[in-house]
């Protein structure tokens, strides 16, 4: 059977540093709340980029992991909600920059969730045969859109981007189940409402506490549904690679699931919330420093914005 194998990755984050210190000198905050409310302890902020410098920083790294030569590339998805333009879309930006010049390019809009539905997209792509080899992005200029004067969001998130490179092969992607509730929209938003021209509020609202417990509830059930439809046992995924959100809501899925907690890696005190980039951040963190085997069973798993949510069980 064709699956879609990750055969190479890259990431890239600015280097300007934001540390909690920095923040409580410009809100009514502190390094202690922060670390011990989310974990987070530095964000990198992109000053002088763009979300597509970033993203095609990150794509540059994926291929020349992969060995392929960017000519080759049949698909190029970026997931994306800070895009630099409406259109073009990043996905274009990044070919031009690429040289990709037989891809075809499109974004997918679904916040933290992004990474994981863009890449079900791709390996949808590749399983029916469409493309060889495809590229999944996931880029985010958070600092656009966060309201530096609001300490209950602008604590938690950064820029970056992530990129996996991909092709169709017999061992990778074994299953996915990604799901939306959109009667849950009003409790995360950010951007302008394009039909309110009067509008100068672009900024992330969020029911935090709400998103707090949509996400320790929802993420476990549709982890426990991919293995159970797998026929597979918790104890049989080596990792689990969760979006970087809160190292309090890591902790408690893994409680939830009855998993080994240390099955679940963690940089969100380096980065913070990086949004659709912190699955591809974080997949080649570690692929670059050896912790992922061959033949391993991994569990991606995001969730965020819609309300979205969902999860992706693949062999590396
Ligand atoms: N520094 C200091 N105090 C802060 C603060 C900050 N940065 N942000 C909020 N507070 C205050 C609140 O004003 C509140 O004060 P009050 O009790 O006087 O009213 C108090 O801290 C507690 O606020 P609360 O919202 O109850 O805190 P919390 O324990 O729920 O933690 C979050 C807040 C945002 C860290 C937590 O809800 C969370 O992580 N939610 C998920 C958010 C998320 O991951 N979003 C992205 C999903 S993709």
């Amino acid at each position: 059977m064709i699956r879609t194998r990750i055969i190479g990755t890259g990431s890239y984050v600015p280097p300007d540093i934001l540390t909690n210190d920095n923040l409580s000198e410009m809100v009514d905050t502190s390094d202690e709340w922060i670390r011990t409310r989310t974990g987070i302890c530095n964000r990198h902020i992109a000053k002088d980029m763009d979300n597509a410098d970033m993203a095609y920083n990150a794509a540059r790294n994926a291929v020349e992991d992969a060995r392929i030569e960017a000519s080759k590339i049949g698909l190029i998805i970026v997931a994306t909600s800070t895009p630099d333009y409406a259109f073009p879309n990043q996905a274009s930006l990044v070919q031009a920059k690429l040289k990709a010049v037989n891809a075809m390019c499109f974004d997918v809009s679904a916040a933290c969730s992004g990474f994981i539905t863009a890449l079900d997209i791709a390996a949808s792509m590749l399983k029916a045969g469409s493309y060889k080899y495809a590229l999944v992005i996931g880029s985010e200029k958070m600092s656009e859109i966060v309201n530096w004067k609001d300490r209950s969001v602008c604590v938690l998130f950064g820029d970056g981007a992530g990129a996996g490179a991909l092709v169709g092969h017999e061992r990778g992607i074994i299953d996915s189940n990604i799901y939306n509730d959109g009667t849950g929209a009003s409790v995360l938003t950010g951007g302008r409402r394009f039909s309110d021209s009067c509008s100068t509020d672009i900024f992330i609202h969020m029911d935090g506490q709400e998103v707090f417990k949509f996400a320790v509830k929802s993420v476990p059930t549709a982890i426990e549904t991919l293995l159970h439809n797998n026929n597979m046992d918790i104890n049989e995924v080596d990792k689990f690679i969760l979006h970087q959100a809160n190292v309090r809501i890591i902790e408690s899925v893994a409680k939830r699931l009855k998993a080994d907690k240390d099955k679940f890696p963690v940089n969100l005190n380096e980065y913070g919330n990086t949004s659709s980039a912190s699955i591809p951040i974080l997949l080649d963190e570690l692929n670059r420093n050896g912790s992922l085997k061959q033949g391993e069973k991994l569990v991606l798993a995001g969730f965020g914005a819609g309300l979205s949510w969902g999860s992706i069980l693949l062999v590396w």
